[in-house]
């Protein structure tokens, strides 16, 4: 089993372990509610307010979205599309829900491993 690391194991570090955290956290932007049967839209951005780098040796590969222990979706990234520079990579999935959610982002980082967002509910009506 691959260790799984989130923000707040951090949160209580310095400012350049915060910073480490922040750029290798993938965070979720959605609407808090939903309606059933209808697309869903969800964004998950890696770093809260810190670029990662985006080097060949230092990339993300990988952002998965779960709700509960069910995989949503994945996308899988390629490096060379996104520069050379550090950035805040973005991906969009769009999905069709039918119950209300408990999404979890995972985001690979190819030296620094698996990370976890923080959970966020979504309410699902008709
Ligand atoms: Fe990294």
């Amino acid at each position: 089993m691959p260790r799984l690391f989130s923000y707040n194991q951090f949160a209580s570090g310095s400012d350049v372990v915060k910073a480490y955290a922040d750029k290798h956290s993938p965070v979720i932007i959605c609407d808090k509610q939903a309606k059933r049967d209808k697309p869903f839209r969800v964004k998950v951005r890696i770093g809260r307010n810190v670029m990662h780098p985006n080097a060949p040796d230092h990339h993300y590969e990988y952002i998965q979205l779960w709700n509960l222990e069910t995989l949503v979706s994945e996308v899988r990234l390629q490096r060379s599309s996104f520069g050379d520079q550090p950035v805040q990579i973005e991906a969009e999935f769009i999905f069709i829900p039918k119950v209300s959610l408990h999404l979890t982002a995972l985001a690979y980082c190819n030296q620094h491993g698996l990370w976890m967002s923080e959970e966020v509910d979504v309410q699902v009506t008709d």
